[in-house]
């Protein structure tokens, strides 16, 4: 037996702008997204944006729906339209963030499991990783280099892309 160690690390900026330009508008376009969030369950209201290497900023907010599972979280409306409306287009980086009227959200919001699985399939698909930018509502920020690191042990399909 032997112990097995995983370890990641993040960037924190204290603001947006302490981050390249085109970066800024990735994280704009994310706070914007979010005032369009449809959330009147949960009162959580999130947003998120995909940079594609074309340039084009692909939006989303979580969608909800009375029967509740029906839902979407923000990352994934945002990549699922990136993959529909943009195919083959590679994904440079993505951003989420979250506010509510009913609870305190005092760090960077980071991505829930579901939509770190389905956000690394699109890493993989290109093999190209994607950074992520993780917005607390005061405006601080986390970065990963990458999906994968913020999901070690993740589950890959036995097909091949
Ligand atoms: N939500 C997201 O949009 N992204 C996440 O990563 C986690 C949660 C949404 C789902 C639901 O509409 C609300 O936040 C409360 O869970």
């Amino acid at each position: 037996m032997h112990t097995q160690t995983f370890s990641c690390s993040f960037e924190h900026y204290a603001s947006r702008e302490e981050i390249a330009s085109d970066k800024q508008a990735l994280i704009d376009a994310c706070l914007g997204a979010m005032n369009n969030a449809y959330a009147p369950y949960s009162h959580f209201s999130v947003g998120a944006a995909v940079l594609l290497e074309n340039g084009v900023l692909v939006l989303g907010n979580n969608q909800e729906n009375a029967a509740y599972p029906s839902g979407l979280c923000a990352e994934r409306v945002a990549f699922y339209a990136a993959g529909a409306n943009y195919p083959g287009i590679r994904i440079l980086a993505a951003a989420v963030t979250a506010s509510s009227s009913q609870y305190q959200q005092g760090n960077p919001v980071t991505p829930c499991g579901g939509c770190r699985q389905c956000m690394l399939e699109y890493e993989l698909k290109q093999r190209t990783d994607i950074e992520l930018f993780m917005i607390s509502p005061s405006g601080e920020i986390l970065k990963s280099s990458s999906i994968k690191q913020l999901l070690p042990l993740h589950f890959e399909s036995i097909g091949k892309f």
